[in-house]
């Protein structure tokens, strides 16, 4: 094998691999590690992959608890009416049996991966009932004191957290849950009864939907135990662990037992260093809560080898989720987790959650500035900055109420940060067909780069021309910096003489870069920034943040800065059904689709002619009118809805979140919206105009929850990017990360 890979020229990961294989080896295997308590380590398989002796091997080894990952669904146990088959499944029974595995049976209602006969049988209600409580009995019957715990109803929920019209929902309404759990409970009343969904690690609104949920389930005295969580997440869209830990508390309030089900962090394309490593973090955050949390008792991964994982065939584009990889070598996330439960084991675990914060007011997300790993010299080196996010400026803030960027040639950059104990570092990168420094009556006319700190009520601004240094000012700090010969690189350091530390903290912060291309006598024609606002920061108004991330801390919920939200003015005779007419939205502010959030180390968008985008709001009386003007050298709209080229915008008022979408050419999809709702596109796909009537009197002096994204699918497979106006981590499906929207008197 080694000789296979040396071929493919993949020298490195063998090393790597065969590294990581000894260091697995001389750890004591997981199973061993939790042996005094009721922890289980669990895999999902398939009999088939017990014929693979390497996999049989591993499962043996590393987990006592197994999950079938297919062979107990109703396809496979009833797949004619009345005719239960078992073989399969009773097979991986066996094999937990000679193992001493405990076995999870998994799902006993689901809405997918039904028999024919049952999905297109046309029955009564009383039929449907009758259906589920032969089949939920036969099973738990035949399993009896052979599977102890079972996930009985399984994603019963949809995105927003209504309930999923699934065919049980539509046959029985929403007590098939109650009945469900009653049955299962009759025919083993020691098994123990999970509800099970997935992204509702967190507080997501779904995530609250599944907690009312089981809540009301126990209240009524259903037979209900425990909650499971999925947990099929993605490398780069961390979790916020002070929100699972919020969750698995309430749900431990009522009593119930917390399990991750069905772990898997997909990535997408290559599984580099940096995206092992994050997902290792990643595995060690939900391995941390399992030792932590006495109510979290299962960690079981869907599958134990990339070899056989689901994620390729469902995820197009996207691989590498387990712990072990397609030759069984343990990844860092295996070592991440057998390192907290060595821990654990040894009584070295000191490991706490992160206190719960309610980030109450915080709109646009902060940026992100980790610790730098590696020296920091001011050099113009890029190499030193591969741990950092870079973010576009993304805001023309001189233009009034239009704030899109002029053409990238003309003037662009992106900025990132790191630190190192009380140093600030920055860099940017700069694009401008024409530097002007020579304006000598107002220095900040000039080319240049500002740099504005918040500490509270203090604030500072520091200025340096492309080519100069930093200006002095009354700000009490040491200030370095570097240009690169050509002005396209600025590299700089900030240590406040007054900050002890940044590890954690959280400061204001914003980020200009300003352009003249008149010459001495005239001004410049844009400043950027990385938010939208009213060029006003050198008074100490729109401020960004910036979050010095440390180990097990999370942003505070005191906001340091203040980012001007998005604006809908009120404006007359707009229809989405009439052709786009510019002089209707004259009055409106206008934005751009500003940041890419699949990229998680570089938000910056692609080249404008790849994809680029605005987008402008308005409303009268209650409907909130809007259009995107989108520009994209290939268009796409075949595969995954949500891999197509579409717009999408998300919506919260009040507990309602409602995510819309349109791919180019069609009017909005299906959704659970009350209100009426219409997206209409010109011919060539380069305009969308929508109407959305909203559940109010009136817009006027409200504000709501929103976002919208453009996403872009270059090569039929998967989005390359999805562009929004604010940062973050493409959570916004999920209800987080919404900016503000407000409707203007
Ligand atoms: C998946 C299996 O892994 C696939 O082999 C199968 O084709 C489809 O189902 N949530 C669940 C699991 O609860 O049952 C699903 O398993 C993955 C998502």
């Amino acid at each position: 094998m080694r000789m296979q890979l040396r071929k493919t020229g993949l020298l490195q990961t063998v090393i790597l691999g065969t590294m990581l294989a000894s260091t697995a080896l001389s750890a004591t295997p997981l199973r061993e590690l939790v042996k005094p308590q009721q922890q289980y380590f669990g895999a999902a398989l398939e009999t088939r992959h017990l014929q693979d002796k390497q996999f049989s091997e591993t499962l043996a080894r590393e987990f006592n608890q197994l999950t079938p990952e297919n062979e107990m669904k109703w396809s496979y146990l009833q797949p004619e009416r009345g005719q239960f088959t078992f073989d399969k499944a009773d097979q991986l029974v066996e094999f937990a049996q000679n193992n001493h595995m405990t076995v999870r049976g998994h799902a006993l209602i689901w809405h997918i991966q039904n028999p024919d006969w049952l999905e297109n049988g046309d029955f009564s209600k009383q039929e449907m009932l009758k259906i589920m409580e032969e089949h939920i009995t036969t099973v738990v019957s035949h399993y009896k004191g052979k599977v102890k715990y079972w996930d009985v109803v399984n994603e019963a929920l949809d995105d927003n957290g209504g309930f999923r019209p699934t065919l049980w929902y539509q046959a029985l309404g929403e007590d098939y849950i109650a009945k469900a759990f009653e049955f299962a409970h009759k025919a083993d009343p020691d098994a123990i009864l999970v509800y099970n969904d997935y992204s509702t690690e967190g507080k997501s609104p779904k995530a609250n939907a599944a907690y009312r949920l089981v809540k009301k389930l126990k209240q009524q005295g259903v037979p209900i135990h425990g909650i499971g969580t999925q947990a099929h997440l993605v490398v780069g869209v961390q979790p916020r662990v002070a929100d699972i830990a919020a969750n698995i508390e309430r749900i431990k309030e009522l009593g119930l037992e917390f399990h991750f089900t069905e772990v898997d962090m997909r990535i997408q394309g290559e599984a580099t260093d940096r995206a092992l490593q994050q997902q290792a973090n990643m595995y060690q955050e939900l391995a941390r809560l399992s030792a932590y949390y006495d109510n979290v008792n299962f960690l079981t991964t869907w599958g134990i080898t990339d070899k056989y994982s689901w994620i390729p065939s469902w995820f197009k584009g996207y691989d590498h989720g387990l712990m072990f990889d397609k030759q069984y070598q343990p990844k860092p996330a295996y070592l991440a987790v057998n390192k907290v439960f060595t821990d654990k084991a040894q009584g070295k675990f000191d490991w706490e959650p992160p206190a719960p914060l309610a980030d109450a007011g915080r709109r646009f997300e902060a940026f992100i500035s980790n610790q730098a790993k590696r020296p920091m010299p001011l050099d113009g080196d890029a190499a030193k900055w591969t741990n950092a996010v870079f973010y576009p400026f993304a805001y023309n803030q001189l233009g009034g109420k239009d704030l899109t960027l002029p053409a990238e040639s003309d003037i662009s950059g992106r900025f990132a940060l790191l630190y190192d104990n009380n140093t600030l570092y920055g860099r940017v990168e700069r694009r401008d067909d024409k530097t002007v420094i020579t304006n000598q009556a107002q220095v900040w006319e000039n080319d240049s780069v500002e740099v504005f700190l918040g500490f509270g009520e203090e604030f500072a601004q520091i200025r340096a021309l492309v080519g100069e240094e930093f200006a002095p000012t009354a700000f009490q700090a040491d200030i370095e910096n570097y240009w690169s010969e050509d002005g396209t690189v600025l590299e700089f350091s900030i240590t406040p003489k007054e900050t002890s530390t940044l590890s954690g903290t959280t400061l204001g912060f914003n980020i200009a870069l300003a352009d003249n291309d008149a010459g001495p006598d005239a001004g410049r024609h844009a400043q950027l920034y990385p938010v939208p606002g009213t060029n006003n920061g050198w008074q100490g108004h729109d401020f960004g943040e910036v979050f010095f991330t440390a180990q097990n801390t999370e942003i505070s919920d005191k906001l340091k800065g203040q980012v001007v939200s998005f604006k809908a003015e009120p404006v007359e005779g707009l229809d989405a059904n009439t052709a786009f007419d510019a002089s209707l939205w004259a009055n409106a502010y206008h934005y751009p689709f500003a940041f890419n959030q699949l990229n998680p180390a570089d938000q910056t968008p692609p080249s404008q002619d790849i994809i680029s985008g605005s987008w402008r709001v308005a409303y009268s009386g209650n409907t909130l009118y809007g259009v995107v003007h989108r520009h994209d050298s290939k268009t796409v709209t075949t595969g995954d809805d949500w891999q197509t080229d579409n717009v999408e915008i998300f919506i919260k008022i009040g507990e309602k979140f409602v995510q819309f979408r349109s791919i180019v050419g069609q009017d909005f999809q299906k959704n659970t919206f009350p209100g009426k709702h219409i997206a209409k596109w010109n011919k060539d796909g380069t305009i969308m105009q929508f109407a959305i009537e909203l559940p109010v009197d009136s817009l006027k002096g409200k504000t709501i929850d929103w976002n919208i994204a453009l996403a872009d699918n270059d090569d039929g497979e998967s989005r390359s990017s999805q562009l929004y106006p604010v940062p973050g981590n493409n959570t916004a499906y999920l209800g987080e990360q919404l900016t503000r929207l407000d409707f203007s008197q």
